[in-house]
């Protein structure tokens, strides 16, 4: 696997892939890569003749209290799985690479609406720099494909939109959430729990099993799962920031229950911990 770090020799290499016809299929990531990272890798890898990833911790997505400096950064280790798992080509820009003019005064995309709500409510601007740093990304690679996991599922609707918008020629694949086997989803910041976090935290996804329990069976007031889902976290330890039922399609409303596809989502601490996690849900009838 060749790594790179200067955007002139990433289009050298990859202008030599396109001129041979091959499909360039692109991982963007944050580093510190763990079993969910990899499938994104496998994903591409079904789709596309050459892959791409990339390593950047991205200060413009972090607030002024979050964890952009203690973000774990593991960058030998991760080349060494993403060298053994398939990926073509490591693009490691440093941080004047990607914003030349300095992160601060940086030129920014914004997401409106859809990049205000939940995720872009509880963390002002973070959705302008996943947005900001995945066009910018976009740009550098040019990819065919572009593999984005669902367990940020806001985070995707967000780069489709934007990508959309901006009209890049880029396919946006969604890639299924991997878990533990108590049913966590994976994710960096999981390493930040110690091992009785770590089996609490499987109330989550056991919470979001619950809710489309309730849709299952018809229960037809989003907001009454909602309260009751809150109550539950609560319970078992958590400081749950939402736990909601949403329109799958742009999240900005409750879905109309048993005719449309919706996702639920939570966020919600633990110690200190921000976690988020999401299941997909349709209607028995969906389509018919
Ligand atoms: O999901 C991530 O790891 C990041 O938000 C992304 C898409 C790589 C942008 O920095």
């Amino acid at each position: 696997m060749r790594i790179v770090k200067d955007i002139a020799e990433l289009r050298a290499v990859l202008g030599e892939q396109r001129g041979s016809g091959h499909r360039i299929g692109f991982v963007p990531t944050m580093g510190n890569l763990h079993a969910g990272h990899h499938s994104l890798i496998a994903r591409a890898r079904q789709c596309c003749d050459f892959v791409v990833a990339s390593i950047f911790v991205n200060p413009t997505q972090f607030g002024v209290n979050e964890d952009f400096s203690r973000y774990p950064r593991t960058p030998e280790e991760d080349a060494r799985g993403l060298a053994g798992n398939g990926c073509d080509l490591l693009f490691l820009p440093d941080v004047e690479t990607i914003y030349p003019f300095g992160a601060e005064r940086a030129v920014r995309v914004q997401v409106p609406d859809l990049g205000d709500i939940l995720e872009g409510a509880s963390r002002p601007g973070h959705f302008d720099g996943v947005a900001s740093v995945v066009a910018r990304l976009f740009n550098m690679v040019q990819p065919d494909a572009a593999v984005f996991g669902s367990k940020d599922f806001q985070q995707l609707l967000v780069i489709r939109r934007m990508a959309r918008d901006l009209a890049f020629a880029v396919e946006i694949i969604a890639a299924p959430i991997i878990r533990e086997a108590n049913g966590l989803a994976m994710s960096s910041r999981n390493q930040y729990l110690d091992a009785g976090q770590r089996a609490q935290a499987a109330s989550i996804h056991a919470t979001l099993l619950w809710m489309t329990g309730q849709l299952d069976a018809g229960m037809d007031s989003p907001a009454e799962i909602e309260a009751a889902a809150t109550q539950r976290l609560a319970k078992a330890g958590f400081d749950p920031d939402y736990a909601v039922i949403r329109c799958a399609e742009d999240l900005s409303r409750p879905p109309q229950t048993g005719k449309e596809r919706a996702v639920i989502l939570i966020a919600a601490r633990l110690g200190g911990v921000r976690l988020i996690d999401n299941l997909e849900w349709e209607p028995a009838n969906a389509g018919h």
